[in-house]
């Protein structure tokens, strides 16, 4: 009889906790592939691959949404040029912020001014927000939906993962300074005890490439991700460059590499990806 699942709550509370994990499921009906993008580290280029592959996909023909999880750092919507919109609301669902191409974006950063700051949140809180805006966010007919996580292995990517059971790939990004380090076999390894073995591994800023010219310059030797990958026995989805105009520090940086310069060695090694990604990950039908 010692069972004490929702001690303490009130029959209400377990009936909005109930009804969220009804909304949740409707909601996640409505997308046909899922993809997390995880690291062990912060700050090796998780936002980047997720905007890149995501304006990919889109270019592939496929309706494609950007989940935005990271609380702490949530970059997707400046690094898609649409910081400072705001989701609307329809009914009880919120609308997600399309892009000038159709990409549909819910992030945390457009909710968080009347939230206070996550700073200061506690694990529940992050996993209650997070958990909301999956059930909450008015998703129709996407074919891939991008998880933007936080890095590590704590509340957020956990949420994630427990909450999407049927995960289609968790892509793991890397650089060669975190190749082979410990953060990301964690990371590695929560997945695969969440049961989740479609795993990849991305090796980013894995070489220089020259902006004139496009020659790569492998100033870290030769990529170990590929070593790395068949270790923790994972995919290698491929390896992208260092380039200047892949990156958002800058102002004018708030379009993908992918769309701003769609002829450089950097999108052809995004789009790559994508590819590979596809063609590893999306079977269904
Ligand atoms: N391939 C790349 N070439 C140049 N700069 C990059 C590349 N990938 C990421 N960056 C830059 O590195 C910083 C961290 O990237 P970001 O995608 O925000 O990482 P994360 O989401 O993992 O914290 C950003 O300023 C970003 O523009
Ligand atoms: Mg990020
Ligand atoms: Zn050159």
């Amino acid at each position: 009889m010692a069972h004490e699942h929702g001690a303490g709550l009130s029959d209400e509370d377990r009936k909005a906790m109930l009804e969220q994990n009804i909304n949740i499921t409707r909601n996640l009906a409505n997308i046909k592939y899922k993809v997390a993008v995880m690291s062990g580290k912060g700050g090796v280029g998780k936002s980047t691959v997720s905007v890149n592959l995501a304006q990919a996909f889109n270019a592939m023909g496929l309706k494609t949404a950007i989940f935005d999880v990271d609380i702490h750092g949530p970059n997707v919507p400046k690094m898609l040029g649409i910081e400072g919109e705001k989701m609307g609301v329809k009914g009880n669902k919120l609308l997600p912020v399309e892009t000038d191409d159709g990409i549909l974006v819910a992030s945390m950063a457009f909710l968080i001014e009347n939230m206070g700051s996550p700073i200061i949140w506690r694990g529940p809180q992050k996993t209650g927000a997070i958990k909301q805006l999956i059930s909450d966010v008015a998703w129709s007919n996407i074919d891939v939906m991008i998880f933007d996580n936080p890095p590590g292995t704590g509340d957020e990517p956990l949420t994630v993962l427990q909450t999407i059971p049927d995960l289609d790939a968790a892509v793991m990004v890397t650089t060669p300074s975190s190749v082979s380090e410990e953060d990301v076999i964690k990371c590695v390894t929560m997945t695969k005890m969440l049961n989740i073995n479609n795993i990849g591994l991305v090796e980013n800023m894995s070489y220089f490439e020259c902006p004139n010219c496009n020659e790569k310059f492998n100033i870290f030797g030769d990529s170990k991700g590929l070593d790395f990958a068949n270790a923790m026995d994972v995919k290698y989805l491929g390896d992208l460059p260092f380039r200047t105009e892949v990156s958002e520090s800058a102002d004018k940086y708030d379009t993908p590499i992918v769309k701003s310069d769609p002829e450089s060695g950097a999108a052809k090694a995004f789009v790559k990806i994508a590819e590979k990604i596809q063609e590893e990950y999306f079977n269904k039908d």
